[in-house]
């Protein structure tokens, strides 16, 4: 059982765990991410990891609360225990000098993206992040991403906080722009991953981006967390989660990633009930 230190509710229906777990903190790496399951009668779940810390010996989580398990999950208090806390898994974000890099993190993304945008500036690399959420309420952790990078813009899609838009339109206008960017690394909603692959594609711009998937066993073996990259097929558990946005089969990505979505309703109401 592992417990749980530290709970905070960083904003309406996003939420930080921080889990005693010394093994887990001595390994982890940016883009990494560990498999959660409450109970022995839970599903297992994806969730990326967002901090650690090899003196103290814990793991921080940052989760968006969207279905029964991670409902359950933001119940859960400080010195609550969860049955199995799994990782760190997936290939660590390629961490190089690559020039100008710019860090996009869409909606819950905005707690996961920072050791990346970190790993990334301290190798040497000009670093622009992007927050993107729905509206003001939703933003959070703008300082942290903010030192994290030698640049940040923030912007809503209602335009009651930063500059009004998305992330792939401003990632458009700094294309257009003429600014020099060397590659995109984005963490985020699969619609805005598609969107930011698809701005940066006619100007031939790497784009990498972190693929949430249904994973069940974390390790390659289920087959669960299946994509298409470049025409062949990949298990995001253990070749991602980082794939070139532009060999992504989006298609395929948003359907398997649809496959459960009346299961996981009738599985939210019966909780709520
Ligand atoms: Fe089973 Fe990736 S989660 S193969």
């Amino acid at each position: 059982m592992y417990k749980i230190i530290s709970k905070r509710d960083l904003v309406p229906k996003i939420h930080l765990l921080k889990i005693a777990e010394p093994t887990l903190a001595k390994k982890s790496q940016p883009g990494q991410f560990v498999l959660i399951r409450i109970d022995e009668e839970g599903e297992r779940i994806p969730l990326n990891i967002a901090d650690w810390d090899e003196n103290e010996g814990n793991v921080t989580v940052v989760f968006f609360e969207n279905g029964a398990t991670t409902h359950k999950l933001a119940l859960l208090k400080e010195g609550d225990f969860i049955a199995n806390f799994v990782g760190p898994l997936g290939v660590p974000t390629r961490i190089e000098k690559f020039g100008h890099v710019v860090c996009i993190a869409g909606g819950v993304a905005t707690g996961f993206i920072i050791p990346m945008a970190k790993a990334l500036k301290s190798k040497g690399n000009k670093v622009t992040s992007i927050i993107w959420e729905k509206t003001e309420k939703m933003v959070f952790w703008e300082d942290r991403l903010a030192s994290a990078s030698d640049k940040l813009i923030v912007a809503t899609e209602d335009g009651s906080y930063g500059r009004k838009g998305s992330a792939p339109m401003l990632l458009k206008e700094m294309l257009e722009s003429g600014e020099r960017i060397d590659q995109v690394n984005a963490m985020g909603p699969g619609p805005m991953l598609k969107a930011c692959s698809e701005v940066t594609r006619p100007f031939g711009v790497k784009t990498i981006v972190s693929l949430h998937s249904i994973m069940v066993d974390g390790i390659g073996m289920c087959g669960s967390c299946r994509v298409s990259v470049g025409g062949v097929t990949k298990f995001a558990c253990v070749d991602g989660p980082d794939f070139d946005g532009h060999q992504v089969d989006w298609g395929l990505f948003f359907a398997r990633n649809a496959i459960y979505i009346k299961e996981e309703k009738i599985a939210f109401d019966k909780h709520l009930a």
